[in-house]
């Protein structure tokens, strides 16, 4: 019994050690419509590594073209997606694109467009550099991630992208 019990011990440890060192925390932002009209849903993940922030983002429900999408200073869709503000841009810099610009020439939340094909499917999948998920000036959990009705064209200020129809908070989760 007292050798079963060390056994039990041991290989509880053992599960702990490894779950804590391969499931870090990430960020996901599960996407819905803004309105009744929108019926885009979606699941961004955001995965801290390498100095930045990998992002693997996909959307459903969505006529085939290009969507701005960007993570907003703000974590709340109310009032149309309004309600998450303007790009999230702690450096006060011109919009761009954070994977080409980096984060000196670039809103820190310039994710630039997903693609949704013929199957109403859209994929994106990026790396933010400088963004975290928690620490410091450059972490994105708690705002919330907008998909726009239009491309986001690089333009200042902001992309020309039109109005928000989807949108999404970024949780925490393991
Ligand atoms: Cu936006
Ligand atoms: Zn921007």
């Amino acid at each position: 019994m007292f050798w079963y019990k060390r056994q039990l011990v041991l290989v509880m440890a053992g599960i702990f050690m490894c779950s804590s060192s391969v499931f870090a925390a990430r960020g996901h932002a599960p996407i819905k419509g803004t309105s009744g009209e929108s019926k885009i849903e979606g699941d961004i993940f955001f995965n801290e590594e390498n100095g930045g922030l990998t992002v693997e983002a996909k959307v459903v429900n969505v006529a085939p073209g290009n969507y701005g999408f960007h993570v907003h200073e703000n974590g709340s869709c109310d009032d149309t997606g309004k309600a998450a503000g303007g790009h999230f841009n702690p450096n006060h810099v011109e919009h761009g694109y954070l994977p080409k610009n980096g984060i000196l020439h670039a809103h820190a939340g310039d994710m630039g467009n997903i693609t949704v094909g013929e199957d109403r499917t859209g994929v994106s999948n990026i790396f933010l550099p400088g963004l975290t998920l928690t620490n410091g000036i450059y972490a994105v959990a708690g705002r919330a991630v907008i998909v726009h009705e239009k491309a986001d064209d690089f333009g200042q200020p902001t992309g020309n992208a039109g109005s928000r129809i989807g949108c999404g908070v970024i949780e925490v989760v393991l």
